[in-house]
């Protein structure tokens, strides 16, 4: 079972140790998240899948339809956040920010290219982008879709609609980079990595997929200095606690794989409760950095 300081260790509310000290630690702005990330770019066409071409077609049928849908839960999601992220950049406050936020765009961009040339290289997967993305979408369960085409789709709409309202950004914000990215996302890359490090297969969706966590982790760290900024209005801070306690129960339903048993269930070779217990402390250690107790959501709802 990792520890929380896994998540620090990893970079996006920097290293610390000290529970106590989360609420004043340093975090990276937008013009230094800019920087750091022409500094960590990546190519997703260089990477060699001819290894995990042997190791899929040797797989276990049973391993495969497991991984089918972890797998195609993350190529529809890169999909998803890439297309439904333009309002955010279109409500920009500063130069800075403008500058960052495109850069997560184009992020997310590679990361779906990264998917799609897995799928057609790996999965040979013939046809088109958008027939590989229909494909992976039959693998998807009912709380994905209300997640991505839902939720996400109309929260995005409000905001394109009116860039300078802060509650929508707060609310997209608090959907995208808390939730989306900092709860599931995450979560997500590091059982999948862990376990196929400790199975050896998929060497390269495995470097992909740790190049993919590197930009999330910057991206959540966006998430975190902006919603610590706009928290200081305490209207928005209970509005941010609001928005949690409405999209937890949702998020929870999206890591069930499709058909098991939402109250005992197992991702790979992961328990439920690991995966819980990950996925909803990361997300309480980052609240605490943003300022707002884990305990007020329960009032919130
Ligand atoms: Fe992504
Ligand atoms: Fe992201």
């Amino acid at each position: 079972m990792p520890s929380l300081l896994d998540l620090t260790s990893q970079g996006d509310v920097g290293t610390i140790s000290d529970e106590s000290k989360l609420s004043s630690v340093t975090l990276m702005d937008p013009q230094q998240l800019y920087e750091l990330w022409e500094r960590q770019n990546w190519q997703s066409h260089t990477i060699d899948f001819s290894q995990d071409q042997r190791d899929w077609a040797t797989m276990p049928v049973e391993l495969r339809e497991q991984m089918s849908w972890n797998l195609s839960s993350f190529f529809v999601g890169e999909e998803r956040v890439t297309t439904q992220f333009s309002g955010l950049v279109m409500a920009y406050e500063t130069q800075s920010e403008e500058a960052f936020l495109t850069t997560q765009q184009v992020d997310e961009a590679r990361h779906a290219q990264h998917f799609n040339r897995f799928y057609e290289q790996v999965l040979g997967i013939d046809g088109t982008f958008e027939d590989r993305l229909q494909q992976a979408r039959r693998n998807l369960n009912p709380a994905f879709i209300e997640m991505f085409d839902g939720v996400l789709v109309d929260w995005g709409r409000r905001l394109i609609e009116s860039p300078h309202d802060m509650e929508a950004k707060v609310d997209f914000v608090t959907l995208y980079h808390m939730i989306i990215e900092g709860t599931l996302a995450l979560t997500g890359q590091w059982f999948l990595t862990d376990y196929m490090e400790r199975m050896s297969i998929l060497p390269g969706w495995v470097e992909g997929f740790k190049l993919i966590s590197q930009d999330e982790h910057r991206h959540v760290a966006y998430g975190t200095w902006f919603l610590r900024e706009k928290a200081a209005d305490p209207a928005l801070r209970r509005r941010i606690a609001e928005c949690l306690a409405e999209l937890i129960p949702l998020a929870a339903g999206v890591l069930v794989p499709p058909g098991a048993d939402p109250d005992d269930y197992a991702i790979l070779d992961y328990t439920m409760e690991e995966t819980n217990t990950f996925a909803f402390n990361a997300l309480n250690r980052r609240l605490k950095v943003i300022g707002i107790d884990p305990a007020a959501l329960a009032a919130a709802a």
